[in-house]
C-alpha cells in the first residue's frame, strides 16, 4: 500500500537516541531551559488556541504583511467562519486578554506552541515551527525594554549560544513612522525602475520593509535614503544608547537603523537576535513594542512589548548540556509476569529524583538486555531473576567502571545506595 507522508515543511520531532543529529532533543532541551529562565523572571505561563478567526491576523499582523497576504493557512470551518492556523502568538495573547476583561492589568507573560506560516521551506524555515514567546504588558515605554534585553542575554548566557548578536532599533511612534515612510516613498519612487519586483510591490504596500531587502541593487540605492534615526526623538535615541551602555560589553549588541520587523503592530523599541552560525535564516528571536495593538483589536489603551523565539533555529546554537542525571536499566528475568519484581522498581523510581529509572520491559536474555542498557549509556544494571526475588536482593553491575565486579545487596542495601547518588 502507498505510505502517507508528512506535509511539505512540517517536521516529527522524535527524541532517539539514533538520531546523530539529535535534533529534536535539541529543541526539547532548549523548551526545558527557556521555561525555567521565564519563571526565574517571574513570568505567568499564557495558552491559547492554536485556531483563531483570521481577523485577529489581518487586524493585527496586517493586511500588507508577507504573513496575512502570502502565508496564513486559513480556511472555512463547517460552519463555513474563516479560520486560521496562527502564524504567530502576540494577536492570540492580546485578544485572550481583552476577552477576559485583563486589558487595563500589567502582566508578563510567556508562551511555547507550534505556529503554521505557508513558506518555502528551506533550512531554518519551516510552515510548521515551534514558537516560545513574551509578552509584557501594561508598561510604557522604559524599564520593559530593559527586561526584554536582560532576558536576551540570559538566555545567550544560560544557552551558551554560538556567536548571538542583538540588533536594536527605534521606529518612533505612529506619526514618526509615518512621516519617515513618507520621505522614504519620495526617496525611492523615483529609482522605482531599480528595484525588484518584490521591493517594487513593497514600496506601494509596506515601504519600511524594504529596509531589509536582501537585493543588492536595493542596498545600495538605500545607501543615500533617509535615515529613521533622524526622524526619533532625542528620549528615543537616549534609550538607545542607555541600553547599549547597560547590556554591553558582556552582552554583543548594537544600533542597526534599518531593523523593521516584517510585522505591522510595531511602533518604538524594536529587536532581533542573529546568529551567523544559522545561514541565510540568521534570526532566531525577535520582537519589539506594540501599544495600539489592544486598542486595535477593541480593547483598552495597553501598553506592551514582547518577542518570540523560533526554537528550531535557537536550538541549533545551544552548547548548554543536559543536567547528567544517572541512569540505571533494571532488567527483570523471570519467565513469566512478575508483579513484585515490578513493584520493587516502582519503589526505588520514589527514592531519588535525580536518578532516572528505566525498567526494561521487552523479553530477552540477560545477555541481550545488558547490551541495551549499554547502548543507552545506562550507568548502572539492577538485575532481578527468579532466585533474586527468592532471596529478597538485587544484583547491582557497574556499567561505566571496567572489569568492575557486581554486588548482590538487600532492598535496603539497595534503597541506601540509590538515595545516595547525585
Ligand atoms: P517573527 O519575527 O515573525 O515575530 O518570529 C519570531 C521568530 O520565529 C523568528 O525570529 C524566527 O526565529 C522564528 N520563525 C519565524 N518564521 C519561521 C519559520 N517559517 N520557520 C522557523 N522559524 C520561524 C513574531 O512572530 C512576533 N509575534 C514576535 C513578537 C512577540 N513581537 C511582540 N511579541
Amino acid at each position: 500500500m502507498e505510505k502517507i507522508n508528512s506535509l511539505t515543511g512540517m517536521l516529527d520531532l522524535i527524541s532517539n537516541k539514533a538520531d546523530k543529529s539529535e535534533f529534536a532533543d535539541k529543541i526539547f532541551l532548549t523548551e526545558k531551559y527557556l521555561k525555567k529562565i521565564f519563571q526565574n523572571y517571574g513570568m505567568s505561563e499564557i495558552r491559547t488556541p492554536a485556531l483563531e478567526d483570521t481577523n485577529l491576523f489581518k487586524r493585527s499582523v496586517g493586511d500588507a504583511s508577507d504573513i496575512v497576504n502570502k502565508e496564513l493557512y486559513s480556511f472555512n470551518d463547517k460552519n463555513d467562519k474563516n479560520i486560521v492556523l496562527r502564524p504567530e502568538g502576540t494577536a492570540g495573547v492580546i485578544r485572550a486578554v481583552i476577552q477576559k476583561k485583563i486589558d487595563l492589568e500589567a502582566h508578563k507573560f510567556w508562551y511555547m506552541g507550534p505556529m503554521w506560516r505557508y513558506e518555502r521551506p528551506q533550512k531554518g524555515r519551516y510552515r510548521q515551527f515551534y514558537q516560545a514567546g513574551v509578552e509584557i504588558l501594561g508598561n510604557h515605554e522604559g524599564l520593559p525594554e530593559f527586561e526584554m534585553i536582560s532576558l536576551i542575554c540570559s538566555i545567550n548566557q544560560y544557552l551558551l549560544i554560538d556567536k548571538p548578536l542583538i540588533k536594536i532599533n527605534h521606529l518612533g511612534d505612529n506619526k514618526i513612522k509615518e512621516l519617515y515612510c513618507e520621505d522614504l516613498v519620495k526617496y525611492l519612487s523615483p529609482l522605482k525602475l531599480n528595484l525588484d519586483e518584490k521591493d517594487q510591490n513593497r514600496l506601494k504596500k509596506n515601504p519600511l520593509r524594504i529596509l531589509d531587502s536582501k537585493n543588492e541593487t536595493t542596498q545600495n540605492i538605500l545607501k543615500d535614503a533617509p535615515k529613521i534615526n533622524n526622524y526619533i526623538s532625542n528620549s528615543s535615541k537616549v534609550l538607545l544608547d542607555e541600553i547599549i551602555k547597560t547590556f554591553s560589553p558582556e552582552c554583543n549588541i548594537q544600533i542597526d537603523s534599518s531593523l523593521v520587523r516584517g510585522l505591522d503592530y510595531y511602533t518604538g523599541f524594536v529587536f532581533e537576535a542573529i546568529s551567523d552560525d544559522l545561514g541565510a535564516q540568521n534570526a532566531y528571536l525577535g520582537g519589539g513594542r506594540y501599544d495600539n495593538l489592544s486598542s486595535q483589536l477593541g480593547g483598552k489603551n495597553l501598553p506592551a512589548i514582547g518577542m518570540a523565539i523560533g526554537l528550531e533555529r535557537l536550538s541549533t546554537l545551544v552548547n548548554a548540556e543536559e543536567a547528567s542525571n544517572k541512569l540505571l536499566s533494571f532488567i527483570i528475568l523471570s519467565e513469566k509476569i512478575n508483579p513484585k519484581a515490578y513493584k520493587i522498581a516502582h519503589d526505588l523510581r520514589l527514592l531519588n529524583e535525580n536518578v532516572k529509572i528505566d525498567i526494561q520491559l521487552s523479553e530477552g536474555s540477560l545477555k541481550s538486555k545488558l547490551r541495551r542498557a549499554s547502548k543507552d549509556n545506562a550507568d548502572y544494571a539492577l538485575i532481578l531473576g527468579d532466585q533474586e526475588l527468592e532471596s529478597e536482593t538485587v544484583i547491582v553491575k557497574s556499567l561505566k567502571e571496567s572489569n568492575s565486579e557486581q554486588k548482590s545487596m538487600s532492598i535496603d542495601e539497595l534503597n541506601g545506595f540509590i538515595s545516595a547518588i547525585s
